[in-house]
Parts: C-alpha cells; sequence; structure tokens
C-alpha cells in the first residue's frame, strides 16, 4: 500500500498527461488510442476542471461517426505499433481509421451530466451532439437487439468486458483454430496474468478476421457471428442513455421520435436477463438461448437503468458487507473467480460508479456511499490502477488511467 497524499492533483495530473490533443488516451503503451466508453467518463473527469477540454472530448468521439450512426470502439487517431490489432487488421472505412464494433453506449448519459454541471456552457454544445447521440442509439436499436429486446454484444471487447465469464459457453463454441499467426502487444506492458488467456484472444481476433471479411456489414454479420450474446452492460447502458436522451429532447424542445417507445422496449429487454434460477441479472446467449449464469459487477447495474431488484439489492449489501474492496467483476463465490485476471473478478471503479449512480437515483443512499467511500479508500491506497483485486486492493493492468481518475474527480473522492 503506498498512500497517494494528494488524489485530486494527481488525478487531473493523469487526465493532461493522458491528453493527447482533442482526445485522452486511456493509458500510455497498453491504450494508445481514443476508447469509446473510456472517453465519455474522461469528460465527466474534465468537466470538473475545464468544461470546455470536457465537451471537446466527446465531439472528438463523434468526429469519428460512421454515416450509418456507429460509434466505433476506438478511433485510430495516429499510428501506434505497440498496440494490437491495429487498423489494418480491422480494415473499416470511416471517417477516421477505427474498429468495426462499439462499446456500451454510455455517452448520452455522461453528456447530460456534463451539461447539467453548466447549462449555459453546454447548451449548444448538447444541441449539435443529440443528433448524433440519438443516430447511434438508432443504429443499436435496429442492430444489436435479441429477440426480447435485450441488447447484444457482437464481440466481447464491444460489451468492454473482455474475458468476463459471462463468454465463456459462447466462446468455447467457436472454432478459431485457423486464426493465424498474430503478435499480442498488450502482454509485452503488463503481467500477463492480470489479461485474458491465449484461447479468449484467438477468439477475439477470428471475429476480427469474420467483421472485416463481411466489411463490417451488420445485415451480413447477423447471420455469420458467430458470437451474440444479450448482456447486461450493453441493455443498461442503452435503456440508460435512452431515458436521458429523452429527458434532454424534452428540455430543449429537440426532435426525438419514436425515443419513448425504444425506452420502453429496452425495459421489457433489461428485465428479460433476469435469471431466475441464477437469482440475478445474467446474459444470455442471442443464437442458443442459454443463460451464461455469470453474476458480474455489471449485473448490478439495473438501478443505473432505472430497475429495481429487492434480490440484487440484498446481494449487494452481503458483497458490501463481506469483500473489502467492492465489486467484484465476477462473484467472488463461484469458481471460475479470478481475483486479477481483468474481468474475471478484479474490481473497477467505473462500474462502481455507474453502480452508484443508480443506487442513488433509486434513492439507496446507504449503499450508494457506502460503495463510493469503499471506492475512494481503494483509489487513494493503491493508486488509479486500470483495476483491482477485490479481496487484498492490490493494483492490476495498465497504471496512472484515466477513468479511475475520472472517477475519483467527479464521484469517489467527493465527500
Ligand atoms: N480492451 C481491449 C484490449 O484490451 C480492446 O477494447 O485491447
Amino acid at each position: 500500500m503506498n498512500q497517494h497524499t494528494n488524489p485530486d492533483r494527481e488525478a487531473r495530473n493523469i487526465l493532461i498527461a493522458n491528453d493527447r490533443g482533442g482526445y485522452t488516451i486511456p493509458t500510455e503503451g497498453l491504450y494508445p488510442y481514443q476508447w469509446n466508453w473510456d472517453s465519455a467518463i474522461a469528460a465527466l473527469g474534465f468537466a470538473e476542471f475545464d468544461i470546455d477540454r470536457a465537451w471537446t472530448e466527446v465531439e472528438t468521439l463523434f468526429s469519428g461517426q460512421w454515416t450509418d450512426g456507429m460509434v466505433p470502439h476506438i478511433l485510430f487517431h495516429q499510428q501506434d505499433d505497440g498496440y494490437f490489432p491495429g487498423p489494418d487488421v480491422w480494415g473499416c472505412n470511416g471517417p477516421i481509421l477505427s474498429s468495426g464494433i462499439i462499446q456500451p453506449p454510455i455517452a448520452a448519459t455522461m453528456v447530460r451530466k456534463i451539461w447539467e454541471q453548466d447549462r449555459v456552457a453546454g447548451e449548444q454544445r448538447l444541441r449539435d451532439l443529440f443528433p448524433k447521440l440519438l443516430a447511434w442509439h438508432r443504429w443499436i436499436m435496429k442492430w444489436r437487439l435479441d429477440d426480447r429486446d435485450a441488447v447484444c454484444t457482437t464481440h466481447p471487447w464491444e460489451a468492454g468486458r473482455d474475458n468476463a465469464p459471462d463468454w465463456d459457453k459462447s466462446m468455447a463454441r467457436m472454432d478459431a483454430s485457423d486464426v493465424g499467426e498474430y503478435q499480442r502487444r498488450d502482454t509485452t506492458h503488463v503481467n500477463s496474468d492480470d489479461r485474458p488467456t491465449k484461447f479468449d484472444y484467438d477468439r477475439y481476433i477470428k471475429l476480427v478476421q469474420i467483421g472485416r471479411e463481411a466489411e463490417w456489414d451488420q445485415q451480413i454479420l447477423l447471420e455469420k457471428n458467430p458470437f451474440r450474446v444479450a448482456d447486461p452492460t450493453m441493455t443498461f447502458s442503452a435503456l440508460r442513455a435512452a431515458r436521458d436522451l429523452l429527458e434532454i429532447s424534452e428540455a430543449l424542445d429537440l426532435e426525438a421520435e419514436g425515443l419513448r417507445a425504444d425506452a420502453d422496449r429496452l425495459e421489457n429487454g433489461a428485465r428479460s436477463l433476469w435469471n431466475e434460477d441464477l437469482g440475478s441479472f445474467d446474459s444470455r446467449d442471442a443464437h442458443t438461448g442459454e443463460w451464461a449464469g455469470s453474476i458480474s459487477n455489471a449485473s448490478y447495474m439495473c438501478w443505473y437503468a432505472g430497475i429495481d431488484s429487492e434480490k440484487m439489492l440484498g446481494r449487494l449489501n452481503s458483497v458490501l458487507e463481506t469483500v473489502p474492496y467492492p465489486v467484484p467483476s465476477y462473484d467472488t463465490s463461484m469458481p471460475n473467480f479470478d481475483a486479477r485476471r481483468y474481468w474475471r473478478g478484479p474490481t473497477w471503479a467505473i462500474m462502481n460508479m455507474m453502480i452508484g449512480f443508480g443506487l442513488e437515483d433509486m434513492g439507496h443512499r446507504q449503499q450508494a456511499e457506502d460503495l463510493r467511500q469503499k471506492t475512494a479508500k481503494l483509489i487513494s491506497n493503491y493508486g488509479f490502477a486500470e483495476y483491482f483485486d477485490p479481496k487484498t486492493g492490490s493494483p492490476a493492468g495498465g497504471t496512472a488511467f484515466t477513468w479511475t481518475a475520472a472517477v475519483w474527480l467527479h464521484w469517489a473522492g467527493r465527500s
């Protein structure tokens, strides 16, 4: 443990150091480009000391939006050989070199928060961004719903929870024997025990090859992509985003046809992710209908999406009581729990913040405050790591991490 004596200053300095001019990299080395949901969180952090820069972050992200409304999960603003797979592997043709998949659509929610912080500074910028946010929402409604209206992830990177146990069964069904030779870069930057296995990586790359082969045509991929899993990260984020867009459209009198009906559909989809046998929100393979059987930190995003659940609250109470540094990305009592391996156990500050937003909004103030304080203790004791061992607090993955710094500034470090 290494006490961080001035975390406010440290957090601001991390955002400034990771700023590449209009966009922020998540961390030097491991992630040298602009990532979609990282940027939405970075903007929230910047809004605490430079509101103009906060808006610019999101505007730069949307400068990479495809004409059909899709907003890529990575924008490759400049060449960097330290990351794989780069733009040549993805083979995409957007306005900026990019990946061909999305990430959880949290931008609308974070943008609303930034606007509410200073409505005068934000109004015109929000008016300009709104149609772009709406176009992305509509793209998701068109291409990502399963037959029960839950939102699917079509690559483990899309949900942002790369190696979550949620995907294990669906990944095991995939054949990646012909993926070919490739060189991972991630394990040259951080400890390989903190990262996904080769089994998973082969499938990540195979899915990129399938997308490229289809020229990222979503109609073709509906049939050709073997990986399609309805997931709580995508579904709860999309539902919350739809509601936030609706609020904005009403406040600013903006065109948003069909948005209320979309939010109702997404709410049904979100409720369909309740796995009664497991007693938790869960992921479901859209091809087979099979449950993943995973209690993850995304399961606790229900309140973020405006869905209350006594059962989840009971679970959360017990996690807050028994896990020193909650919320683990995978239930600590499950056999595949792995305290350091990325999304198979570690605690992630951004997930805590979104869970905290939801708890606060739905009146579970005590749990929201408890989670905030525990997250603050975790960061001030162990630093601005990418993620943390939920039992010991030990930092893992990348360091000087943008979204951990942003979470500190906007939420965890606020008393
Ligand atoms: N998280 C992925 C990676 O590790 C990409 O989104 O490269």
